[in-house]
């Protein structure tokens, strides 16, 4: 099932100091001035930790939002240092949480703590970016499809409100390489994530299934007539004001 609504969701990994907010307010500015904004698309920049706060608090009642790229796997407070669980995300006014990322999966998150991320996020009332994503090796190999259901199926559970969550498909081959899935792939990737979603959550869900590796303005056009890709998690691309507004000015073109 396709959604109506596009999300386009920066994620700035270990990028930005206080003053690159400035490229924040340049996008601000635009989707402000774009009436498409809001009736058709969301816009959600994740900056590192040290920016979330002060960002959060300056995008507060405007037209982006602000989420965090990571939780720690138990919430409220404890002896973790240099944790930060997801109730300190939520109480700095965030929306957002991005867990799973491959870059955190491959330096020890696993399944179970993802799970953990994932339901105390929701706990707090954020809203999560589960990325999921399959490697090199399992593409060439045929096991996509595997991967994938195992990712969703150890993190996700039907007690979780599907409604609070977005799905991000990221093949790591394709995250900061240039090389994106061939349009007709990636058409049926997503219907099968949405397929296993509907049969975790029991229902026909509009759980909203995203698009993320190597997005930028020019690509961007070869994704757009995929209806049932419900927007995109962009890196490198979001880093820069004009690449960001260039994806989504060439995604409604
Ligand atoms: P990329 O990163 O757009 O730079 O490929 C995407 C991501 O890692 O979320």
């Amino acid at each position: 099932m396709a959604n109506n609504m596009r999300y386009f969701i920066g994620n700035w990994k270990m990028f930005g100091v206080p003053k690159s907010i400035s490229i924040l307010d340049k996008i601000n500015k635009f989707v402000k001035s774009d009436k498409k904004f809001n009736k058709k698309y969301k816009v959600v920049i994740a900056p590192p930790y040290t920016l979330v706060q002060s960002y959060a608090k300056f995008f507060q009642n405007k037209q982006i939002s602000i989420g965090a790229q990571n939780c720690y796997h138990k919430d409220n407070f404890g002896a973790n240092t240099g944790a930060i669980s997801p109730l300190m995300i939520k109480s700095i006014g965030t929306e957002y949480v991005i867990v799973g990322h491959s870059d955190n999966r491959s330096e020890g998150d696993t399944d179970v703590m993802l799970k953990s991320k994932v339901e105390n996020s929701l706990n707090n009332k954020l809203k999560v970016v589960f990325c999921i994503g399959e490697n090199k090796d399992h593409k060439v190999s045929n096991k996509t499809f595997e991967i994938l259901e195992t990712q969703i199926k150890n993190a996700l559970d039907v007690r979780f409100n599907f409604k609070d969550i977005i799905v991000a498909y990221e093949p790591i081959w394709s995250i900061g390489t240039g090389q994106i899935p061939e349009p007709n792939d990636l058409l049926k990737t997503t219907i099968f994530i949405k397929k296993v979603l509907n049969n975790i959550f029991k229902k026909k869900t509009s759980t909203v299934v995203l698009y993320g590796g190597s997005v930028d303005g020019k690509n961007i056009s070869q994704f757009k007539k995929l209806d049932e890709i419900d927007g995109f998690l962009i890196g490198g691309a979001s880093k820069s004001d004009e690449n960001f507004i260039d994806i989504i000015k060439n995604y409604y073109r």
